[in-house]
């Protein structure tokens, strides 16, 4: 969620952790601040809006200092403004924090330290626990001690950076629910939320565990748990390119990453489709082949696209394994005491890998015996390292706010997973073989669609001012027209809904005249006759539509206002290409109605938060 670097070592802290908030921005971005240690005591600077309001606001060169903290927010408790922008200090001024997560018992510590006279200027959770953090300093004495004493009675998340003025040369980090990274570099470290704001100046880093915190010293770090027992930690390389989280010469990352399709997708199937054999290798589930052998029923959960990319999964599982799957809100599982059997498999879906409902979706599902497997992004996050097995996606950092490429990727992993498990129940070689080379083409037909693009520039034009949109799909379309619609919504802020088209004359249909555009996902497979009656339906109405269709649809032009086509595919397949028209058209339109495509309102990368 909320975007956190800190740095101690021999170089100006300020500059260098500006440049890390930047990279961080995508995570949050409604205001931000940053705290220095200088010769005269804590330096703070902080500002509604994003990175570049505050360097407007302060010449950050002027911040001297080699030890400091910095943070982007998302408004949890209090609006966006600058006071309730972090850093936050104790009632002495020493002690500074940021914060990433949600302290739960902020109001009856509030309280408590209000019974005691301290006052608070922010309406944050935060400053409760910076304040709490110097009432025990000022009995202990000792910052380490009263950082963990505090925490220890802290319920709820943090992603925590603590510095103070009575121990200079030192930065505290600690993590429960809200990730943190240690950057090692040659006497001088980083801390940060994300791998992303380090990268520049190490590849070396340490992810901190659950419930641990690193005490960071220009000579070395130690980690320990909040209890204070010492913990062994693994440094470990960063597996991405500085270049892969810049614009390289796109006008956004959401535009880079819609075109890094062919790539990203080829990556999630690299070295695991096994063509000639008609199966897929997927070496992260071998620990736990004879659980999926004997699975009974297939749970999916996940949040948002990646539950968009679950209900693909779900069909393709019972089609290809015949396997009843069942895909779940993570935040509904965590909550409704789900019935859950040791023959189950759960399955959890992110891009992020920190998504706090997922996490705590799955820590249900462990908790109740079953095998638990992540479909995650990100390396080296939280449910990657949580889940009892999985399989990366290798899309590389994606750094729009609204999920691209990461749900391709889901949907070449969910495809290679149900072929996976199908192999090994009733799917024979050569249905096997014409599914893997069919996968392998659907780079080239990426391809293909995205030379098209400047035909749906022209569409998102026509359609860029109107207040509504439909989105239809049948069958294995239903899903990518649910997430047609989202990524419109996300980045547009125009209203968008999407339905199995059948469902149309259940409702939606009463919304159609001829200021509705429809979206309909219409290539030739079994059901395409059923919602071509569908189209009529619309146009019968005075609607507009947009069809996505096969190449060699010939007919459909004659009854839809605008076809986009994609290469034809198996029917299994067709959502991944018609996601790409989709995600197109949601980008445009937004670049034409003048919206912040990679930092949508209100939005945020990682939901850390429940
Ligand atoms: C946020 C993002 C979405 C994303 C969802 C789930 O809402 O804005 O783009 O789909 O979280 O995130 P995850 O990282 O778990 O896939």
């Amino acid at each position: 969620m909320c975007g956190i670097v800190g740095y101690i070592g021999t170089q100006q802290a300020a500059p260098l952790i500006v440049s890390g908030l930047k990279r961080l921005e995508y995570r949050g971005y409604d205001s931000a601040g940053v705290c220095i240690i200088s010769d005269s005591g804590l330096r703070i600077e902080k500002k509604a809006g994003r990175v570049a309001a505050l360097e407007k606001f302060v010449d950050i060169d002027s911040l001297s200092g080699t030890v400091g903290v910095g943070h982007t927010r998302w408004a949890t408790h209090g609006l966006p403004n600058d006071v309730n922008a972090h850093p936050h200090t104790d009632q002495s001024g020493s002690i500074a924090l940021v914060h990433n997560g949600i302290i739960e018992n902020y109001v009856t510590i509030k309280k408590k330290l209000l019974n005691a006279g301290y006052t608070f200027r922010s309406e944050t959770d935060s400053e409760v626990l910076a304040v709490f953090i110097g009432m025990l300093y000022d009995q202990l004495n000792d910052v380490e001690l009263a950082v963990r004493t505090a925490l220890s009675e802290v319920e709820g998340t943090f992603g925590l950076v603590v510095v103070s003025t009575h121990e200079p040369d030192m930065i505290i980090a600690a993590r429960r629910g809200s990730p943190l990274i240690l950057g090692i570099g040659n006497g001088e470290y980083l801390v940060a939320s994300d791998a992303a704001a380090v990268i520049a100046h190490t590849r070396q880093v340490v992810y901190l565990n659950e419930n641990e915190m690193a005490i960071l010293r220009r000579d070395g770090f130690t980690t320990k748990t909040i209890e204070n027992v010492k913990t062994r930690s693994v440094v470990e390389e960063v597996s991405f390119e500085l270049e892969q989280i810049e614009k390289g010469g796109f006008e956004h990352f959401m535009l880079k990453e819609i075109f890094e399709q062919p790539t990203t997708f080829h990556d999630g199937f690299r070295g695991r489709l096994q063509i000639e054999e008609g199966t897929v290798r997927l070496g992260g589930l071998t620990s736990v082949v004879d659980k999926l052998r004997a699975a009974k029923r297939i749970i999916i959960t996940a949040c948002g696209t990646s539950w968009h990319a679950a209900l693909v999964g779900e069909y393709l599982i019972e089609h290809l394994a015949r396997v009843p799957v069942e895909v779940e809100y993570a935040s509904e599982f965590r909550y409704r005491n789900p019935i859950i059997n040791s023959d189950d498999i759960v399955i959890a879906i992110s891009q992020s890998g920190e998504t706090a409902d997922t996490l705590a979706a799955i820590r249900e599902a462990q908790l109740k015996g079953a095998t638990v497997l992540g479909m995650v992004n990100v390396v080296g996050s939280t449910i990657a390292r949580e889940t009892d097995a999985g399989v990366y996606l290798h899309a590389g950092p994606e750094i729009g706010v609204a999920s691209t490429k990461a749900f391709t990727s889901q949907l070449c992993v969910l495809t290679q997973f149900a072929l996976y498990l199908g192999r090994m129940r009733a799917l024979s070689a050569e249905q096997g073989r014409e599914i893997a080379r069919e996968l392998a083409l659907i780079p080239e037909h990426i391809r293909t669609i995205l030379r098209g693009a400047d035909e749906v520039r022209r569409i998102a034009h026509e359609y860029s001012s109107v207040s509504n949109f439909l989105y239809l799909g049948r069958g294995f379309n239903f899903p990518a027209a649910l997430e047609g619609a989202l990524k419109l919504k996300e980045i547009s802020y125009i209203h968008a809904e999407g339905y199995p088209a059948a469902e149309m004359k259940h409702g939606p249909i009463a919304l159609i005249d001829d200021n509705m555009p429809v979206i309909f996902i219409a290539p030739k497979d079994e059901i395409y006759e059923k919602v071509l009656t569908n189209i009529q339906e619309v146009r019968a109405r005075s609607g507009k539509v947009i069809a996505i269709a096969d190449e060699e649809d010939e007919y459909i032009a004659s009854i839809a206002n605008h076809v986009i086509r994609i290469p034809r595919t198996l029917p299994m397949l067709t959502p991944i290409l018609a996601s790409i028209p989709l995600q197109l058209l949601a980008y445009y339109i937004a670049v034409e109605r003048g919206c912040n495509v990679d930092m949508p309102r209100n939005l945020a990368k990682s939901v850390t938060v429940e």
